[in-house]
């Protein structure tokens, strides 16, 4: 299918989604989050993909949501259209998904890198939520992503003041799980995605739900849902499979069932 505003393409068993819109910075307007949309539509009902990588370019992840379709929206528009409610999509995707980002991830740039599984970093990215220079404040999950992720003086900050954070720093803080060399960035992001989508995909599907069940619940509860997911790997044909194929000293084959 062909999109306006970003490129949708399979690698094997990985789907790569590069954000375009270079005269923009990749600013993310609303036809942009419903091509994405889409796109994950798509590679979620693929059972052969195992794992996404959403990128944009060298200068730019994404400066943010597009200031110039939101200036002008009354209140009653934004809350009628719940105009970023096709955003949340990247956060209910039950494959993976690795951010791979370059540049400036900046508001809605930040806040879709944080809505990802991981994030990993050039030695170039910046990451950001100024979103107060223009007297909002972050409507994508900014406030509380970053706060859970940085710890709230961190975040607290970042929102207050719109300071930049660069790679190093946000590796130190916990945002990025790595920071790469950024003429390397996308072959790490696609291998490091090409070994989860190696393994079974609903053992895969089950790790991001529990490691995500961390942040829903208490730690009690967390600990119940893991094991009761545990419990429910053993009615696997890929449990059965990946066993045996440890004991026999042999590659495992998935069937992804
Ligand atoms: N929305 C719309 N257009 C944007 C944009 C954005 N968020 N960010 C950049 N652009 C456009 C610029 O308007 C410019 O377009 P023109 O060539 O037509 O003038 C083009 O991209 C290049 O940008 P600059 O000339 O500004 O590039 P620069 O290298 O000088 O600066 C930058 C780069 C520091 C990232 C700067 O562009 C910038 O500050 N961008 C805005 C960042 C921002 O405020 N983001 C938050 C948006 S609000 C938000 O995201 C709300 C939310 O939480 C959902």
């Amino acid at each position: 299918m062909a999109y306006e505003n970003i490129i949708a393409k399979k690698k094997g068993k990985v789907g790569l989604i590069t954000l375009n819109r270079p005269d923009a910075l990749n600013a993310l307007n609303t036809e942009l989050n419903l091509e994405m949309g889409k796109a994950l539509d798509k590679f979620e009902a693929d059972d052969q993909i195992g794992c996404i990588v959403i990128t944009g370019s060298e200068k730019a992840f994404a400066a943010g949501a597009d200031v110039k379709e939101m200036q002008p929206k009354s209140y009653m528009q934004a809350y009628k259209e719940d105009f970023l409610h096709p955003w949340e999509r990247v956060a209910r995707c039950r494959v993976p998904v690795i951010a791979a980002v370059s540049g400036y991830a900046l508001g809605g740039g930040c806040e879709l890198a944080m809505m990802c599984d991981f994030i990993i970093a050039a030695d170039t990215a910046v990451f950001g939520q100024p979103e107060i220079n223009l007297a909002i404040l972050p409507g994508a999950g900014g406030t509380q992503r970053l706060t859970r992720l940085v710890g709230k003086s961190k975040a607290m900050e970042m929102c207050l003041t719109g300071r930049f954070m660069d790679a190093e720093e946000a590796e130190r803080a916990g945002l990025v799980s790595r920071v790469v060399p950024a003429d390397t960035l996308l072959d790490d992001a696609l291998k490091t995605a090409e070994k989860i989508a190696s393994f079974s995909r609903p053992a895969v599907f089950m790790v991001k739900e529990s490691v995500d069940r961390a942040y829903e619940t208490t730690l009690a509860e967390g600990i119940l849902f893991e094991r009761r997911l545990f419990y429910s790997t053993f009615a696997m044909a890929d449990q059965k499979e990946g066993m045996q194929a440890f004991i026999d000293k042999r590659s495992a084959a998935f069937k992804n069932e």
